[in-house]
């Protein structure tokens, strides 16, 4: 379908950090966000997406042109133990009902969404320029650190959804994508690494510095603009270049 004359953004987990930048982006480009706050979005109930999708999806989705799921949630395990070593040990009870959470909000409501959009655009015969995008994290790829484990196991499993999107819904014009953020100083990084490690992750990054919110919206603004017409099925790191580096800074982390 061509772009209307104010194309429109989906948009997970608006209201603060990478989000909010994306929806900050869009907005001067000259989009209307659609951006649901969490009390009318609960991502970590099924039911409540279920409702989102058969009421305002019903809705707004045949003018919809792109989707993007910026929600996330990184606890770190609770059980950590720090050994003679001074090295964090993840501790033997992983707490399974924090994982089915994290696998919930940062996956699984994802592709609930999608298929309630996927399946609303194609009833109206809309379908086709739709882009999708879902933010990962360096560690749903290659890496991990001590005490992620509901977190990359949930990234690794959000990448592996946009690519099979990708394959399923290609013939029909739909691009899917994930862009992996590197280090971004928002209030979950805050929270996860502190000022010494920080620092720290400056170091191993070869542009010397964390990305600044803006330089993620730009990327997610590609993407999921008309300018992106034959990448689907990707996941871009958008970092940096701390993966190149090798991404040594993650077994510094786990000290
Ligand atoms: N920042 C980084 O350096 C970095 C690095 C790697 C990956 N990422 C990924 O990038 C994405 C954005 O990260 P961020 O740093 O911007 O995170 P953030 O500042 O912590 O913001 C998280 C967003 O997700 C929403 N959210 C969380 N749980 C939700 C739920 N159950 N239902 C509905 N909304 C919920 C929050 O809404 P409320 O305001 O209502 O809580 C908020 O809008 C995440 O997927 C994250 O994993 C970020």
């Amino acid at each position: 379908m061509p772009y209307s004359e104010r194309p429109t953004l989906l948009l997970t987990g608006g209201s603060r950090g990478l989000g909010h930048a994306i929806g900050g982006k869009f907005g001067a480009e000259g989009w209307e966000i659609i951006a649901p706050p969490r009390l009318r979005l609960e991502l970590s109930s099924p039911a409540a997406i279920q409702d989102y999708i058969e009421t305002e999806i019903q809705r707004f989705g045949p003018i919809v042109n792109s989707f993007i799921h910026s929600a996330g949630i990184n606890p770190s395990v609770a059980k950590l133990t720090v050994t003679e070593l001074g090295v964090k040990s993840p501790g033997i009870d992983v707490a399974l009902n924090e994982f089915d959470q994290v696998v919930q909000v940062n996956a699984r409501s994802f592709l609930q969404l999608s298929i309630g959009l996927l399946r609303r655009k194609q009833e109206m015969d809309t379908l086709s320029g739709l882009r999708m995008l879902a933010l990962s994290s360096l560690f749903g790829g290659d890496i991990t650190r001590i005490g992620k484990m509901p977190f990359s196991a949930s990234k690794a499993m959000l990448e592996k959804i946009v690519k099979q999107l990708a394959v399923e819904w290609g013939r029909h014009g739909v691009l899917v994508n994930a862009i992996e953020p590197g280090f971004f100083p928002t209030e979950m990084t805050q929270i996860n690494l502190g000022e010494e490690k920080i620092r720290m992750i400056e170091a191993q990054t070869p542009l010397g510095r964390l990305g600044e919110p803006h330089e993620l919206a730009n990327a997610a603004y590609f993407l999921c603009s008309p300018q992106n017409t034959f990448i689907t099925g990707v996941v871009l790191p958008v970092d940096g270049g701390f993966l190149a580096g090798g991404g040594l800074g993650v077994l510094e982390m786990a000290k």
